[in-house]
């Protein structure tokens, strides 16, 4: 990535968390201002919200040798609650292949709101998940 710090403080980033062990962060996510994503666009048509509360919950990702130890868990929660609190519904798009993720959005009791094809690379496509949060 040409400039990561840009990428991390993208003005789209509504708020953001990190998780840390030992004074070394090792979690991440964020909250971001919907930016065409597909489950923004199922959510507000299954549930008539207006855009302005519904955010994107995006580049969750715990370093491999911290996994299992329920950070990302964590990370999931003061994202959902400072969501609630400001009245958002949270949204996000997760790949197909990403087993770990599907099954904590389930446990903390996220709905699949549908399923879309993401274009990466030249012209691949991968399948996505749609989730929404739960309600408060
Ligand atoms: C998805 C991801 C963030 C999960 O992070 P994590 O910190 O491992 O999450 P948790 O610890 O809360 O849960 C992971 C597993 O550990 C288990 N676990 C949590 N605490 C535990 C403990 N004290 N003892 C044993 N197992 C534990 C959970 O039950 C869960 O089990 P499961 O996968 O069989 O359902 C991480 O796997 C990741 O970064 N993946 C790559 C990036 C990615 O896919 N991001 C999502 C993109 S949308």
């Amino acid at each position: 990535m040409a400039d990561p710090q840009a990428w991390i403080r993208s003005a789209n980033v509504r708020a953001a968390w990190v998780g840390e062990v030992d004074g070394k962060i090792v979690g991440h996510v964020s909250v971001m201002r919907p930016q065409g994503e597909d489950a923004v666009s199922m959510w507000i048509e299954r549930s008539g919200d207006d855009e302005e509360h519904v955010a994107v919950l995006a580049r969750l990702f715990v370093l491999q040798e911290a996994r299992q130890h329920a950070l990302g868990a964590q990370l999931m929660r003061a994202a959902t609650s400072w969501a609630q609190g400001q009245g958002i519904r949270l949204v996000l798009d997760v790949m197909a292949k990403d087993a770990a993720a599907i099954r904590l959005y389930q446990r903390l009791g996220w709905t699949k709101i549908g399923e879309a094809t993401h274009p990466y690379g030249e012209g691949q496509l991968m399948d996505a998940i749609c989730f929404a949060a739960p309600d408060a």
